[in-house]
């Protein structure tokens, strides 16, 4: 059934997270009562978005026999992975840590596909002795530093090569990843002789062909492109006498950021997967991270002061670009909610920064917010996806702790990190200990 337009653009809040008795609320746990309890800044999850956003792609592609691969990169917490892996996630890995975190959460390295451009030696060795089913090889040196890997091993690797179709996804130039300057995968014009090598190569079965084009994609047109030339590929090396089985689709949707922004249509993206692809009776594997994780998380933060200044009124909060780097690095908006319900109060503009000192510590510029006062709270919506992964402790600032929620009950399931368990990991010199 095809809904009306008014209702096919994003609201905040939405899906888990909804305002009851003038607070916000994650499912049925009040916010106000997380930040008492565990301080914030802290990123608080919802189990009940991240099995809509599971299920999304789960019954557009039904009955297709996909797999989807969660991209661990955009939420490695164990208790996010153990949710998605028991909706049946596989796991799509960059690193050996992340495939210590697939495995400690329930996803074997059977159902892991390990991506990346610059695997070391080490990691392709443990990735190999644990049972990989994958391994997405992006250059040629790769290529013959896995085989020597695997004879060493007395193993077959299996083998996707990453080609990179050379089309604009139409994202952010940072998250753009398939376009023919981009580091990303063997040049198109190369990719025909790259199989040919592997094929040749002993120790390595190359069993598949993948992509990714870049992330936040937020039309389907780009995709089909790159499918429909991915499509062409996959015929030629059939005749090459490269035995393609599996077609890796890269990345997911984009999500909505601002309210009004359109929602992703995951039928359409269905709809060109088969189209473009299955007809090649390969079974195709999706790699989605941030549509599964971005809406089923937000970062809660305290108002330290506000600052009235010539120009402008300034929303001084205790979160900062380590907390949440996505507005710094990428000039990304997210949508800052007041946690307690504004009713009516008429918005006034105001930037809205943290404490680190550096001017690209600002979350938003003239954002239109209701009155706030020092002592309240507010909530990033959107950052379950990039957000606590890439968190640092510039400034030595404690790395956030993580909340999981599920109905009436929710748990700290990273505790904070706070400076003196980083100063413990650091020593001085024996020179400096003597007086
Ligand atoms: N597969 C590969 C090979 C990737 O490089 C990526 C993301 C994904 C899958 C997952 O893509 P997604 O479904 O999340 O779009 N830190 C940036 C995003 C970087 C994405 C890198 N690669 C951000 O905060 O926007």
């Amino acid at each position: 059934m095809t809904q009306p337009p008014s209702t096919r653009t994003a609201r905040f809040p939405d899906g888990a997270f909804a305002y009851r008795d003038g607070r916000l609320f994650v499912e049925g746990v009040d916010l106000t009562a997380i930040a008492a309890a565990v301080g914030t800044p802290a990123y608080v999850y919802s189990t009940a978005q991240l099995a809509a956003n599971w299920r999304a792609y789960a019954d557009a592609f039904a009955g297709d026999g996909v797999e989807i691969c969660f991209a661990l990169k955009a939420n490695s917490n164990l208790a996010v992975i153990r949710t998605l892996a028991r909706l049946g996630a596989g796991a799509d890995i960059v690193s050996i840590g992340e495939m210590e975190r697939a495995m400690a959460a329930g996803i074997p390295a059977a159902r892991t596909i390990f991506s990346g451009v610059g695997k070391g030696r080490d990691e392709m060795a443990a990735a190999l002795s644990a049972g990989i089913h994958q391994i997405n090889v992006e250059s040629l040196p790769e290529l013959e530093l896995l085989s020597e890997v695997a004879v060493g091993m007395g193993l077959t690797a299996p083998v996707a090569i990453r080609v990179n179709p050379d089309v604009d996804a139409e994202t952010h130039g940072k998250i753009a990843t398939g376009r023919k300057e981009d580091k990303f995968g063997i040049d198109w014009g190369h990719a025909r002789a790259a199989f040919a090598r592997a094929k040749a190569l002993p120790g390595l079965d190359p069993v598949g062909v993948a992509v990714h084009i870049g992330s936040q994609l937020l039309k389907t047109a780009p995709f089909e492109r790159a499918y429909a030339k991915l499509a062409e590929l996959v015929v030629q090396l059939r005749e090459d006498g490269i035995d393609i089985r599996r077609i890796d689709v890269g990345g997911g949707l984009g999500v909505p950021y601002r309210p009004g922004d359109g929602l992703p249509d995951h039928a359409e993206y269905a709809a060109v997967v088969r189209r473009t692809l299955g007809h090649l009776g390969a079974r195709i594997t999706l790699e989605p991270g941030r549509s599964l994780v971005a809406s089923a998380g937000l970062l809660l933060s305290r108002v330290n002061f506000v600052k009235d200044g010539l120009h402008r009124r300034f929303l001084i909060l205790d979160a900062a670009m380590n907390d949440l780097i996505r507005p710094s690095l990428y000039d990304a908006w997210h949508t800052i909610l007041p946690v307690k319900d504004p009713g009516g109060a008429e918005p006034v503009p105001m930037d809205v920064v943290g404490p680190v000192c550096e001017s690209g510590d600002t979350f938003a510029k003239e954002r239109l917010l209701p009155p706030m006062a020092a002592g309240d709270l507010v909530a990033f919506m959107t950052a379950g996806a990039y957000g606590a992964v890439m968190a640092g402790t510039y400034n030595s600032r404690p790395l956030a702790p993580e909340v999981l929620a599920s109905g009436d009950r929710w748990s700290l399931v990273r505790r904070r990190w706070g400076v003196a368990e980083q100063m413990a990991l650091e020593s001085l010199p024996d020179w400096m200990q003597a007086g």
